[in-house]
């Protein structure tokens, strides 16, 4: 089967920020997806940049609410290690076909990245209709999913990269943008402070974007 986007519809469509989360702490991983929730934001992409993401997501995927995804998703290995941690979503940054083509025997939706027509069109070809634009801000920005809008009017995006409380509104006022992904909810210095109320704050302040 393609890309089950009646399931991502339903994941994406709950709060307008994903959180883009590097993180290799898995002591502190409960606390850190507890605030996010706690502040509205239930998506989380944890990225499988560090050695121990998919402890953190394992432990992430405990806390009640929260709906865990894995980031920088490029193989089967790394899409197969999702499901086993209890991911319910992955995120790519880019959509090469052999990506796509092992997706469909996972049972968990992918949303894979692109950043030109050329590729949204392939993916949508293969049945993808869910796509991040990737890295929005230095591809050009919300213009360009503007632009994007009328030619491919069935195509839906989560802009990610560069993306901050200052911009986010542009991408999300735009009909073809279900979400925006990013990781200034959770900065680096709060994090080593364990200061969770202030990225509880700043996830409040995220999921009001909403309205
Ligand atoms: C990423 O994959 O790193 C995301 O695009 C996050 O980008 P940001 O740090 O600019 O929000």
């Amino acid at each position: 089967m393609a890309q089950d986007a009646a399931t991502l519809t339903s994941i994406l469509t709950a709060a307008p920020v994903v959180p883009v989360i590097i993180h290799d702490d898995v002591s502190t991983a409960r606390a850190l997806a507890e605030a996010l929730v706690a502040g509205g934001l239930p998506n989380l992409e944890v990225t499988l940049r560090t050695p121990n993401a998919l402890k953190v997501i394992a432990e992430m995927a405990k806390v009640e609410g929260a709906v865990v995804g894995s980031g920088t998703v490029r193989d089967l290995d790394t899409m197969k290690a999702s499901v086993d941690a209890g991911c319910r979503f992955m995120v790519s940054p880019g959509a090469p076909v052999k990506l796509l083509e092992d997706a469909e025997t996972i049972g968990i939706p992918l949303l894979p990245g692109i950043a030109s027509p050329t590729e949204a069109m392939a993916a949508s070809l293969m049945g993808y209709s869910y796509l991040k634009f990737f890295p929005a801000e230095a591809m050009g920005g919300a213009p360009v999913l503007k632009a994007f809008a009328s030619p491919l009017p069935d195509l839906k995006f989560c802009p990610t990269g560069g993306i901050s409380l200052a911009n986010a509104k542009t991408y999300l006022s735009l009909p073809n943008v279900v979400c925006v992904g990013g990781s200034w909810v959770v900065p680096g210095d709060k994090v080593a402070a364990g200061d969770f109320d202030g990225i509880k704050a700043l996830a409040a302040e995220a999921a009001a974007l909403a309205g």
